[in-house]
């Protein structure tokens, strides 16, 4: 059987949700397909991933290899060939690590006929996301293993938030990439050394979450709209935007965005836009396009 986990995007609130914060999120359904067969010797467990074309073990020293050992004590598994499509942009931003992990469980556990429950399933794919990123927030891997859309906090997890209909995003590859692991470092030496500001400015993030919920639930995609470019203004205080990340965020506002921001950690990745039109879309998705980005559409909520 094939398991699959969404991708996410984070519509507001990456990074002040490590510091307790909220996160309005949503799973995409573009994330990662994965199947496991019995190791050919029974040497041990190994991932293949496509389309990186790459072979990881738990002793190879790797991240991913590392990753794939921690998964496998925490679900109690020793053994398996597990074979990952990744259909998202690679450290983009888009939740990609822990889609992986969160697929590899599911084909692991199938394979060995275990049952999964939801609580067993996210520790399994915590244990592989701390390899990543020391102190992850958990809204990545409750994401790709739950879908859906909602405000995420570390102490609740997912609360769905009700959608009138389909959201179209709009995202666009900056190509540039950093690791998560130091983006949220980066963040955390910042909150030491400026504590209060830094408090404020988490702060100030959470309350435009709260209010981009209530947006989102009525559909005013404006308001929406206005919300993200606020929190890309704070993003840029906590220094995890760059030039590229900017002249993305001020083109699609000039082609007509209502709102545009970095998503996932920043320092490179991906940029979100809202657009109301089809017209609206297309003028954005060009105007990124000029600058040498790949652009493309994703619906959530349907
Ligand atoms: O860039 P991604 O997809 O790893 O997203 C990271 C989101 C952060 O808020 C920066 C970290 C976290 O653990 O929530």
């Amino acid at each position: 059987m094939t398991a699959h986990a969404f991708g996410k995007v984070i519509l507001l609130g990456e990074h002040s949700v490590v510091h307790g914060r909220p996160a309005l999120a949503a799973a995409v359904s573009p994330g990662v397909d994965a199947e496991a067969t019995p190791s050919a010797t029974d040497d041990g467990l190994a991932l293949d991933v496509s389309p990186w074309d790459c072979r990881f073990r738990p002793a190879d020293g790797s991240d991913l290899g590392r990753a794939l050992g921690a998964l496998g004590a925490a679900l109690g598994v020793t053994s398996g060939h597990v074979r990952a499509t990744v259909h998202l942009p690679g450290g983009g931003g888009m939740g990609s690590s822990a889609a992986l992990g969160v697929a590899t469980a599911r084909a692991l556990a199938d394979l060995h006929g275990l049952a999964l429950p939801v609580e067993a399933l996210l520790a399994a794919a915590l244990a592989w996301e701390r390899v990543f990123h020391g102190n992850p927030s958990g809204v990545d891997h409750t994401l790709a293993a739950l879908g859906g859309v909602g405000v995420y906090t570390r102490a609740h997890g997912l609360a769905p938030v009700p959608l009138r209909g389909a959201l179209r995003l709009l995202l666009a590859d900056s190509g540039e990439r950093a690791r998560t692991v130091d983006m949220v470092s980066g963040v955390a030496r910042l909150h030491q050394r400026r504590p209060e500001t830094t408090e404020r400015t988490f702060d100030a993030i959470a309350a435009l979450v709260r209010n981009a919920e209530l947006a989102l639930a009525a559909g005013d995609l404006r308001a929406l709209g206005e919300f993200m470019n606020l929190n890309q203004a704070l993003l840029a205080a906590l220094m995890v935007s760059t030039e590229r990340l900017e002249a993305l965020c001020a083109a699609a506002r000039t082609a007509g965005a209502l709102g545009a921001k970095l998503t996932g950690a920043g320092g490179g990745g991906c940029v979100l836009a809202l657009a109301d039109t089809p017209e609206g879309e297309s003028r954005v998705l060009s105007a990124w396009e000029a600058l040498g980005a790949t652009a493309f559409v994703t619906e959530v909520g349907a």
